[in-house]
């Protein structure tokens, strides 16, 4: 955690070197110890600010042709890359909507950047970092998908929800609704116990309100930046709906990567995988620092949704420095508890579990039913996928 960091955003511009990035062509700049300087690669991509575009990082058919393997796809890898796109495509519309509102910027901070700067310093960064790796996640399968000579996934006619009206938001059509948010805080006490859902268990809400109302998680419009408990209440959202959808991330890749037949894909699905989990860590720890000290315990004036400090219950299932998965159940009772990724079995955060989750929270009020209906064809068909 860091405090009132926005200058740290800023890697030194000395001893530095540039590679090309292969889907875009861009220069990216490294440090003497190799670090991206993200500012310098949006630049490069002509991006102001963070507000990435949905399209700034698609890969064209024209480059994407440009790599193909003669690895030939199985039904079901197809099927899973498919899946994960739309997944994708889902995850960058979202993080945009989060990063043109709460993503770094120059210049004063809107009351919504500063909420969220106080769960960490650096949170601004982080958001527009986040998003921009969707955007990559969902461009790369794609263009994978095309390279292999595959009909990439194309949701553009859903971009029909509308924006927030608060000053930062672009006025375009979103696939997303992050307005109108029932957070499944369950994730926080999974991960601190020794219990796992691929043998049963179950967990209760960390937030049970948050769960069970609807909650922006952005400001809908200027009004929404004011009072100050109610835009630290919006933000707060925001944390445990980060955490909510990267833990999906982190099980969704888990899940199939088990059923992928083609190395190529395995190591698609991994390498991906394992960018939700890097995700999925720092907010833990994001959202931790809502429910603690100097921020918690608060309520919001406008609704009465209450933020307690869970440190205070002296509750491990609430501990808000335990950010590392607690080891839990594996594989076998006979076995040792590990620490690990979970749930990562069928009929959890499988597919289709995970594209439930996202209906269930909210994410696609306004969304006609044809929407849900293609996005959980894709997500039957990517779990019924077999490994061969
Ligand atoms: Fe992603
Ligand atoms: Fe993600």
């Amino acid at each position: 955690m860091k405090e009132n960091n926005l200058s740290s955003t800023v890697i030194s511009e000395t001893e530095s070197s540039e590679t090309i990035a292969p889907s875009t062509g861009k220069s990216i700049q490294r440090d003497s110890q190799g670090l991206v300087r993200r500012r310098s690669f949006l630049q490069g991509l002509g991006v102001a600010g963070v507000a990435l575009s949905t399209g700034a990082l698609v890969t064209t058919k024209a480059s994407a042709a440009t790599f193909s393997s003669n690895t030939e796809l199985s039904k079901g890898d197809v099927a899973i890359l498919k899946l994960l796109a739309a997944a994708e495509l889902i995850e960058a519309d979202l993080w945009q909507q989060y990063a043109e509102l709460g993503g770094v910027t120059q210049g004063t901070q809107n009351p919504y950047q500063l909420a969220l700067q106080n769960l960490d310093g650096d949170g601004s960064q982080y958001i527009s970092s986040n998003n921009l790796d969707e955007q990559s996640h969902a461009a790369f399968l794609n263009a994978y998908l095309v390279s292999k000579g595959e009909e990439p996934v194309d949701l553009d006619r859903f971009r029909t929800l509308p924006s927030s009206q608060a000053t930062g938001a672009q006025q375009i059509g979103r696939l997303t609704n992050v307005m109108q948010l029932s957070v499944d805080t369950s994730w926080y006490v999974r991960y601190r116990s020794a219990t796992n859902p691929d043998f049963g268990a179950t967990f209760a809400e960390a937030l049970a309100a948050l769960a069970k109302g609807q909650f922006p998680g952005i400001p809908r419009t200027n009004a929404d930046f004011g009072p100050k408990h109610h835009v630290q209440a919006i933000a707060n959202t925001a944390a445990f709906h980060f955490g909510f959808i990267e833990q999906a991330g982190s099980s969704l890749y888990a899940t199939l990567s088990q059923k992928v037949s083609n190395a190529e894909v395995l190591k698609i699905t991994l390498s991906i995988g394992g960018d939700e989990i890097c995700h999925f860590l720092e907010w833990v720890d994001f959202a931790g620092n809502g429910v603690q000290p100097p921020i918690a315990p608060f309520t919001d004036p406008t609704n009465g949704l209450h933020f307690p400090n869970f440190d205070a219950k002296k509750n491990p299932l609430l501990q808000t420095n335990l950010i590392f998965p607690v080891p839990c159940e594996f594989i076998s009772p006979n076995l040792p508890h590990c620490a690990v990724i979970r749930p990562t079995s069928p009929g959890q955060i499988d597919a289709v579990g995970a594209i439930n989750g996202f209906i269930s929270d909210g994410l696609f009020i306004g969304q006609t039913p044809e929407f849900s209906e293609l996005v959980l064809n894709l997500a039957h068909e990517a779990d019924a996928a077999r490994r061969s």
